[in-house]
Parts: structure tokens; sequence; C-alpha cells
């Protein structure tokens, strides 16, 4: 059997990512983003998101093709997201991709954003990355600033369970809107990050959402990090009240700690709960290296093996889209039926 070569579209929020692979090899992944026209609007603007897409989307495919040495009438199918993210950003991606297949008349596989974010892990960069493949059952927490889930994966393809999500804010929403209230600008997380580099995790006792043993029955897997940020809002507010300085860099690193801490409380609980000694990271938040280092430590303390996908690959891309079609395709899935729609709150 010859690897089939899929041509993923990811346009869910303000990136617009082209990625093609060819089974499990990565052939190219190349990524739009119009994250700099938002940034003066301190958050992703979904109708800018939309036309972003639009305009993006062919040279996109164009550098794709180019970038994995193959021409578009190769291709063997075409996998997009179709959900969830933001409506108006994922009906151009699902549009173009199925004209992309009528057009061709190559098979279409619809896609879960989430379930991508795993996806991305069976990717390997060439021949010589020997990186040995995810055994299942995992737990996999997807960190962005769109989404912020627990999933518990028994088979990429057929059996992927929602442990927990977010009951407000993404963990990235509230880096950046700690951020903005700090008065740094859009992305926050980056410079969070660079602002805790000489801070004092422990100088201040930030709140930790939902850890109480009364959350524990209903949301025991969920995250919420609203009273977080304004707890630091609070905490600011008094200070500046006060005449007295803030402490910039121990406010971000308490911040930055009390995610971290939250986050992998909850992922580590799951693989224990489940008896899961795997634990995969994915989204853009994962840049954040205090909490990639404490992920490791609290995973090795576990005794859980601790995967993190390279970070062009944890950010939405179409690569990741383009390997879960593969998948599909080797696991003798159907296609999707070109009825399909984009689903802004498509579950897993
Ligand atoms: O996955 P991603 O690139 O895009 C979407 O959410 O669609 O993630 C972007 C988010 C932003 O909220 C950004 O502030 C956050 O990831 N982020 C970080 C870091 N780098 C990016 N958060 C914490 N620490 C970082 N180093
Ligand atoms: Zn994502």
């Amino acid at each position: 059997r010859v690897d089939p070569l899929v041509l993923g579209i990811e346009t869910s929020c303000d990136e617009t990512g082209i990625g093609i692979v060819r089974g499990t090899t990565l052939l190219s992944n190349t990524i739009a983003s119009s994250m700099d026209e938002h940034a003066r609007y301190g958050g992703v603007v979904p109708e800018v998101a939309a036309r972003a897409h639009l305009e993006e989307l062919v040279p996109a495919i164009r550098a794709a093709t180019l970038e994995a040495g193959i021409r578009l009438e190769e291709i063997d199918a075409v996998a997009v997201t179709c959900g969830p993210g933001l409506a108006g950003a994922l009906m151009v991606g699902v549009g173009a991709a199925k004209a992309l297949a009528i057009s061709l008349g190559k098979p279409i596989y619809a896609v879960n954003h989430l379930v991508g974010h795993v996806g991305a892990d069976v990717l390997r960069l060439g021949a010589d990355d020997t990186t040995e493949a995810l055994e299942y059952p995992t737990i996999a927490l997807l960190v962005s600033g769109g989404h912020t889930s627990l999933l518990l994966v028994r088979d990429l393809v057929s059996d992927v369970e929602l442990l927990g999500e977010t009951i407000d804010d993404a963990a990235g929403e509230a880096f950046d809107k700690v951020a903005r209230l700090l008065g740094l600008p859009y992305p926050g997380g980056p410079q969070i990050d660079r602002a805790a580099l000489d801070g004092d995790p422990t100088a201040i006792r930030f709140p930790r959402g939902l850890s109480q043993t009364k959350d524990m029955a209903k949301h025991r897997y969920d995250f919420s990090f609203s009273g977080l940020k304004t707890s630091v809002a609070r905490w600011v507010e008094q200070k500046r009240d006060a005449d007295e300085p803030v402490p910039l860099a121990d406010v971000a690193a308490s911040f930055r700690e009390a995610v971290v801490d939250i986050l992998l409380t909850k992922a580590v609980a799951a693989c224990v709960d489940h008896g899961v000694p795997r634990l995969l990271l994915g989204g853009g938040v994962i840049a954040n290296a205090r909490l990639r280092q404490v992920a490791q430590e609290r995973t090795d303390a576990a005794g859980i093996a601790l995967r993190v996908p390279p970070l062009s690959l944890c950010t939405d891309n179409g690569a990741m889209i383009a390997a879960l079609g593969a998948q599909l395709i080797m696991a003798g899935h159907a296609p999707s039926s070109l009825e399909f729609g984009a689903d802004s709150t498509l579950p897993v």
C-alpha cells in the first residue's frame, strides 16, 4: 500500500495553515497568520480573521505544494478543519477545501481541530526522524488562545473522549488578558514569559480555579482562569491605589506559576485516574518554557511519559489536519460527504 498524499487546510482561528503529508511524513507546513492585524484590538477579531484567510489561502496552497515538491493534481485527498473554531474563519477553509476536492475529483475528510492537535504527534520530519509512534490510550492536554481541553485518546481515529475543558477563558486568553492589564502588548503569552524571567513565582499566591474539593465532583478535569485573572487585576489595582510600584516580574512569574500548576495538576490527575501513563501536550501555550519544565518534573515524578511535538506542530497548522486525514484513510475510514458544513462548537 502506498501512503496517501494529503493536503490539510486549517482556518479555525487566525492561522491560515496548509500542510502536506505523505502518510506520517511531513512534506510541508505553510502558515500565514493575521496576528498582526488583531494586535491593535488586543485579541482575534473574527471578521478580520475570515477575510485574511480568503486572501492567504491560495498563496499558502501554492507555497505548500512548492515546498513539498508536488503538483496539486497528485494529492490523494483533502482534509479540512470543520470545527470547533470561529464560524466565519472555518467557512472560508471548508469552502476552499470543497472547491479543491471537487475540481480535482478527490475525496475530502472533514476533521475536528482538537483531534487534529493530537494527530500532529504522528508526523515524522523525515527519514532520520525515528521517534517511536505514540501508544494509546493517552491523555492530551491542549492549551492555546482558543482552547484548554483534556482529552482521553483511546484511538486517534475512532475513540477520543473529552474529559474536561475551560468553563470560561482559555489559558492563552488568560495570558493575553493579564498581559493587557499589566500594560504589555498582545499576544501576551510570550510577554508574560519574558517579564517572569527574573520574577519569584512564590511571591504572590494567586488562586487555582476549580481545585477545591467542592469543585471536584462536577469539574474534576475542567479549568477556570477568569477568577485568577480578576485576582491579578485586584492585586495590581491595590498596589496602584496605594501608589506602590507594581513588581512586574513577580506578578508575571506568580501568575504563570498558577496557570502552569492548574494545567498540570489536572492533566496528571487525568493520567492517574485513568491509569494512562502517557501525556501529550499541544497548542500554542506549549511555547511556555516553564510549562514544559514543570510538565517534565511532574510527569517524571508520576512515572508518566511526556510527549511534546515540535512547537511548529503545536500551534495551529495545516500539517496536523493533513496528518489526521491520512490516518483516517489508512484506517479505512470513508470520506466525508460534501454536505458537511462548518460547526463552531463541534464536539470531539
Ligand atoms: O495555538 P496558538 O498559536 O493560536 C491560537 O490560539 O489560535 O496559541 C496562541 C496563544 C496566545 O494566547 C498566546 O498568548 C499564547 O498562545 N502563547 C503563550 C506563549 N506563547 C504563546 N502563552 C504562554 N507562554 C508563551 N510563551
Ligand atoms: Zn488549536
